[in-house]
C-alpha cells in the first residue's frame, strides 16, 4: 500500500478503502494519485478475463486481487504517471488460444507486445486490422510459438520498429507483406519454413537495420535489392538454399557489422568489395560451394572470418592472415594450395587451415611468439619440412594439430614450453628421432597422438608425470625398449595405443582407469600374459595380437567385466581356450598350440531328422543365452554407470583448474543470449563446485551468473569420460548445431556449447524454480496448485510429443522423471536430459550404447522409426 503513497503528482482517479486507510494512517502529506483511464482499465480487465478463460489459469492477472493493472506481472505503464499501459508481456505462459489478441489492440498507448514462448498457432485477422491502427506500437514479439501458415500482411503499424517471428512454423513466400512497415528496423524470421526468394520489400522507407532470415528454405540468389537498405548492420541468411553468387554490390552496405551466409549453396567467389565495409567485423560464408580464389584484403577490417567447407582454390593471399584485428580465421576443408603465408596477425586466437592442399614449410616466423594464438590447426595438408621450434613461443596454445602432413625431422624439444597445451596431434607424418622428455612435462596435455611416424628410441620414463593425459597414441612408430614401469601412475589415461612398434620386455602394471583400449599388438612382447591385466575392470578392448606371447590364456580374461573385444591372434599361446561371455569378440587365430573346446565336444553325427530338432533346440538355447547375456550387460552397465557417477564426483571435487576452451559456439540466434553468454566466465563457474545446483545421472548442472547479471544453466555431460568421443570436437559440434535448431518451448534447447579437451558443456536458459521433484515436495518453497500441475502435465506432454515427432535428428531422452523436469516457472516445465543420440559415439565403446539403452527410464517410441541404429 505504501507504494501508492509515493505518487504525488496527478489526480486521484482511483482508490479503495484499504488505500484510503493506509493513506491516512501512515502518510503525513496529502497525495494525489493517478491511474489508468477507465477505458484502459476496462480493456485490461477484459483481456485478463479472456486470458483466464482460455489459458486455464496460465496468467495470474486478477483485478480482484490487484486492482491496478499496472501492477500485474508483465504489464508496464508509462513511468511518469501510470496513466496508460505501454508494455504487455505474456511471454512463456503456455497460451494456446489467440482469442485474446484483438483485445490487446484496444490499448491505444501500447508500445511493446511480447507473446513469445507460448503455443499460439494463429494470428486472428482481427488482430492485424485492429492493432495496425495503434500509433505507438514499436515492438511485436511472436517468437517461439507454433504459428503456421503464411506471414500475415501488415497494414498500418506505422510505428513498428521490431518484428520477431523467430522459431515458428510459418511457411510460404514473402512478398509485400512487410512493405508497409515504414519504421521497421529489426526483422527476425529465423527458424521457420519460409520459402521462395529472399524478401526485398521490407519497409518502403528502407530503414531496416537487422535482417535475420536464417534457417528457412529461401532459395534463389541473394537479391541486389538488399543494397537498397543502407542502414543494415546485421544480415543473417544462413541455413537456407540460396544459390548464385554474392552480389559485388554488397560492399555498398557501409554500416554492415555482421554478415552470415553460411550453409547455403552459394558459389563463385568472395567479393573483394567486402573489404570496403569498414564496420564489418564478422563474416561467415562457410558450408557453401564457393570455388574461386580468395581475393586479397578481405580481412582488412574483420575480426572473424569463416570460409570453411567450400571449394575455394588457389593460394591464400599473403595479407589474409596478417590483418591487425583478425582473431579467428577458418579456411579448413577447401582446396587451397600453395604456402601458408609468412605473417600472422598478432590478434589471432584461432587459425584453422586443415584439410586443404597447402604445401611448403610451416613458416617459422608466422608462428613465433604469438601471444594470443590458442588453436592452431593445419592438419591434412601437404606440408613438408620440420616443425619449427618457434612454435614453443605460443604460450597460450591449447590445441596444435599438424597431423596428416609430410612433416619430417625431430619433434622439437621446445614443444615442452607450451604449458597450456591440451591436445597435440602430429600423427601420420614422417617425424623421426626420439620422443623428447620435454613433451612429457606438459602439465595439461590430455591427448597425445604422435602415431604413424618414424619415431625411434624408447618411451621416456617421465611419461608417468603426464597426469592429465587421457589418450596416448604412439602406434605405428619404431619405438623400442620396454614400457616404463611408471606408466601405472598415469591416473587419467583411458586409451593406450602402442601397436606396431618394436617394444619388448615385461609388461608393467597398467593404469587402472584404462577403458577405451589397451593395444600392444605387433610388437616383440613375449612370455605369459601378465596377471596384472586382471585389474583392468573397465577395459573394453584388449589387443595383444602379433606378438610372441606364450603359455595359457589366463582365466581372468574371461571375467574382465567391461571387455568386449579381445585379440590374441598370431602368438604362441597354447592350452584350452577358456569360455568367454557371449558378448566378447575373441580372436585367437594363428596360435598353433590352442585347443578349441567347442571343437572337441562336437557331438557325433546325427540323423537328418534329429539334427533339425537339435538345431531348433540349440537355437532356442542360444536365444535364451543371448537374452540372458543382454540382461547381464545391462545390469553390469548400470552398476558401472553408478560407479562412474561416484567416480566422477570424486574427480570433479579434486579438479580445480579452470578448463580451457577448445571450441565454444553460440547456437542461439537470440541477440540477448549471444551478448550475455561469456565462455570464460562459465568455465570459471564450473570449476567451482559451490556453483553446482543439480546432479542427474547423466549431467551436472551449474548455475552461471554472467558478467551481464543474467543467469544460465551450464550443463556438464557426465559421460564425457567415455561416450563423448574424445578428440572429435568438430563432429560433436556439428551435431550440437543440429540439436540447437530444434525448438520447443518445453524442451531445454542448448543456447551455446563449449568443448574442452575432454568435456562438453551446454548452456541453457536458467530455470529458477528448480526440479519438478523438489517443487512437488515443497522443497523449493512453492505451492503447486492445480493450475500449475495441469500446465506442467500439458507442457511435458507437448514436449514429449515434439520429441516423438522424429525430429530432424534422432533424440534420445535419457532419463524422464520428475528430477529431469525443470521449472522455468510453476507453469512452464522444461524437459531436460534430451540429447542428440548422434552426440554419443557408440562406435568408440560398445558398452556405452547398452549402458544408455539399459539404464534409461525412457526412449521415445518414435525412435524405432527413425535411424536408431544407422547413426554414425
Ligand atoms: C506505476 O505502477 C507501478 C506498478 O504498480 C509502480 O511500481 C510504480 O511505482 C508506479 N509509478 C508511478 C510513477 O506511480
Ligand atoms: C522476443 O522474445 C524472445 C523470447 O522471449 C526473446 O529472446 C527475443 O529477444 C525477443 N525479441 C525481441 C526483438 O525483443
Ligand atoms: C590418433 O591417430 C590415429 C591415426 O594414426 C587415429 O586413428 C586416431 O583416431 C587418433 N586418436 C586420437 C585420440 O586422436
Ligand atoms: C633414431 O633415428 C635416427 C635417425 O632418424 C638415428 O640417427 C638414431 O641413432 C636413432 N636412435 C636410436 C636410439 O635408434
Ligand atoms: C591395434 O593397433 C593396430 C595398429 O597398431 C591396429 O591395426 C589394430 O586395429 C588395433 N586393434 C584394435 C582392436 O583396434
Ligand atoms: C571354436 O570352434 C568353434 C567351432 O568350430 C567356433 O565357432 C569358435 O569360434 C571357436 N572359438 C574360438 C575361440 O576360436
Amino acid at each position: 500500500m505504501s507504494s501508492y503513497g509515493r505518487q504525488t503528482t496527478s489526480l486521484v482517479l482511483y482508490f479503495n478503502f484499504h488505500f484510503f486507510l493506509s493513506f491516512f494512517c501512515y502518510l503525513p502529506v496529502p497525495v494525489v494519485f493517478s491511474a489508468l483511464s477507465s477505458n484502459q482499465k476496462t480493456a485490461m480487465i477484459d483481456l485478463s478475463k479472456s486470458l483466464n478463460a482460455s489459458a486455464a489459469g496460465a496468467v495470474s492477472w486478477d483485478v480482484n486481487k490487484e486492482p491496478n493493472p499496472c501492477s500485474w506481472k508483465g504489464v508496464g505503464c508509462n513511468s511518469s504517471t501510470n496513466s496508460s499501459v505501454i508494455r504487455i508481456s505474456l511471454s512463456g505462459h503456455s497460451i494456446s488460444s489467440s482469442e485474446f489478441l484483438p483485445l490487446v489492440c484496444r490499448i491505444e498507448s501500447l508500445q511493446v507486445l511480447d507473446v513469445s514462448r507460448n503455443r499460439l498457432t494463429t494470428i486472428p485477422p482481427g488482430f492485424i486490422s485492429a492493432c495496425g491502427k495503434l500509433g505507438e506500437l514499436k515492438l511485436l514479439n511472436f517468437s517461439v510459438n507454433n504459428l503456421v501458415g503464411r506471414l500475415p500482411a501488415f497494414v498500418g503499424f506505422s510505428a513498428l520498429e521490431a518484428l520477431d517471428f523467430a522459431r515458428n512454423n510459418l511457411s510460404g513466400n514473402i512478398d509485400s507483406e512487410l512493405d508497409g512497415l515504414v519504421k521497421l528496423r529489426s526483422l527476425n524470421l529465423t527458424f521457420n519454413n519460409f520459402s521462395g526468394p529472399v524478401p526485398t520489400l521490407l519497409g518502403k522507407s528502407k530503414v531496416l537495420e537487422e535482417l535475420e532470415l536464417s534457417m528457412n528454405m529461401f532459395d534463389g540468389p541473394i537479391p541486389d535489392e538488399i543494397v537498397g537498405y543502407p542502414n543494415l548492420t546485421l544480415v543473417d541468411l544462413s541455413g537456407n538454399q540460396l544459390t548464385g553468387i554474392i552480389p559485388a554490390r554488397i560492399g555498398e552496405l557501409s554500416k554492415l557489422e555482421v554478415l552470415i551466409l553460411s550453409a547455403n549453396k552459394l558459389s563463385g567467389g568472395i567479393p573483394q568489395s567486402i573489404s570496403n565495409i569498414t564496420s564489418l567485423w564478422r563474416f561467415a560464408a562457410n558450408s557453401n560451394d564457393f570455388n574461386e580464389k580468395i581475393p586479397g584484403g578481405i580481412t582488412k577490417h574483420l575480426k572473424n572470418l569463416d570460409l570453411s567447407y567450400n571449394k575455394l582454390s588457389g593460394s591464400i593471399p599473403s595479407d589474409l592472415l596478417s590483418a591487425r584485428n583478425l582473431q579467428t580465421l577458418d579456411l579448413s576443408n577447401n582446396r587451397l594450395e600453395g604456402p601458408v603465408p609468412e605473417v600472422l596477425s598478432p590478434s589471432l586466437v584461432r587459425l584453422r587451415l586443415g584439410s586443404n592442399l597447402l604445401a611448403g614449410k610451416i613458416p617459422s616466423a608466422a608462428i613465433a611468439t604469438h601471444e594470443n594464438l590458442t588453436y592452431l590447426e593445419m592438419e591434412n595438408n601437404k606440408l613438408i619440412g620440420s616443425i619449427p621450434p618457434e612454435v614453443g613461443g605460443c604460450r597460450k596454445l591449447a590445441l596444435l594439430n599438424l597431423a596428416q602432413n609430410r612433416l619430417s625431422g625431430a619433434l622439437p624439444a621446445n614443444l615442452g614450453s607450451l604449458s597450456s597445451l591440451e591436445v597435440l596431434r602430429l600423427q601420420s607424418n614422417h617425424l623421426s628421432g626420439g620422443i623428447p622428455i620435454q613433451i612429457t612435462q606438459l602439465p595439461k596435455l590430455s591427448v597425445l597422438n604422435i602415431s604413424r611416424n618414424s619415431l625411434n628410441g624408447s618411451i621416456p620414463p617421465s611419461v608417468s608425470q603426464m597426469q592429465s593425459l587421457v589418450n596416448m597414441n604412439l602406434q605405428g612408430n619404431k619405438l623400442s625398449g620396454s614400457i616404463p614401469v611408471g606408466i601405472a601412475s598415469m591416473n587419467s589415461l583411458m586409451e593406450l595405443q602402442l601397436g606396431q612398434n618394436q617394444l619388448s620386455g615385461d609388461i608393467p602394471r597398467m593404469p587402472a582407469n584404462l577403458q577405451i583400449a589397451l593395444n600392444l599388438s605387433s610388437n616383440l612382447f613375449q612370455g605369459h600374459i601378465p596377471e596384472t591385466l586382471s585389474r583392468l575392470s573397465g577395459l573394453e578392448i584388449l589387443d595383444l595380437s602379433n606378438n610372441n606371447f606364450s603359455g595359457k590364456i589366463p582365466d581372468f580374461l574371461t571375467t574382465l567385466g567391461a571387455l568386449t573385444q579381445l585379440s590374441l591372434s598370431n602368438n604362441e599361446l597354447s592350452g584350452e581356450i577358456p569360455k568367454f561371455p557371449l558378448w566378447v569378440m575373441v580372436d585367437t587365430h594363428g596360435n598353433k598350440g590352442l585347443i578349441n573346446r567347442t571343437t572337441i565336444n562336437t557331438p557325433p553325427q546325427l540323423e537328418k531328422k534329429k539334427k533339425s530338432y537339435a538345431v531348433t533346440i540349440v537355437l532356442a538355447l542360444v536365444a535364451a543365452v543371448v537374452a540372458f547375456g543382454a540382461i547381464t550387460i545391462v545390469a553390469v552397465s548400470i552398476s558401472r554407470q553408478n560407479y562412474r557417477v561416484n567416480d566422477e564426483q570424486v574427480q570433479t571435487e579434486e579438479e580445480l583448474a579452470v578448463p580451457a576452451v577448445v571450441q565454444g559456439n553460440l547456437l542461439t540466434a537470440n541477440g540477448i543470449h549471444r551478448s550475455n553468454i561469456d565462455f570464460t566466465k562459465a568455465m570459471e563457474v564450473v570449476s567451482d563446485q559451490s556453483n553446482l545446483v543439480l546432479k542427474t545421472r547423466f549431467s551436472t548442472y551449474y548455475k552461471a551468473i554472467m558478467p551481464s547479471g543474467a543467469s544460465y544453466f551450464v550443463k556438464k555431460l557426465n559421460w564425457s569420460d567415455k561416450i563423448f568421443q574424445l578428440g572429435s570436437h568438430d563432429r560433436f559440434a556439428r551435431d550440437l548445431k543440429v540439436f540447437g535448431k530444434l525448438s520447443n518451448s518445453n524442451v531445454m534447447n542448448p543456447l551455446a556449447y563449449v568443448l574442452t579437451a575432454d568435456s562438453a558443456y551446454l548452456f541453457y536458459e536458467f530455470a529458477p524454480k528448480g526440479t519438478l521433484f523438489d517443487a512437488l515436495r515443497g522443497i523449493s518453497g512453492d505451492d503447486m496448485d492445480w493450475g500449475s500441475r495441469y500446465s506442467i502435465a500439458v507442457g511435458v506432454a507437448q514436449g514429449l510429443s515434439f520429441l516423438h515427432g522424429c525430429t530432424p535428428s534422432p533424440i534420445l531422452l535419457l532419463d524422464l522423471s520428475s528430477k529431469s523436469i525443470l521449472l522455468k516457472s510453476l507453469k512452464e516445465p522444461l524437459i531436460a536430459e534430451a540429447e542428440l543420440l548422434k552426440v554419443i559415439d557408440p562406435s568408440k565403446s560398445t558398452g556405452s550404447l547398452s549402458t544408455i539403452a539399459g539404464s534409461v527410464g525412457y526412449i521415445p517410441p518414435g525412435m524405432q522409426f527413425c535411424d536408431f541404429f544407422t547413426l554414425q
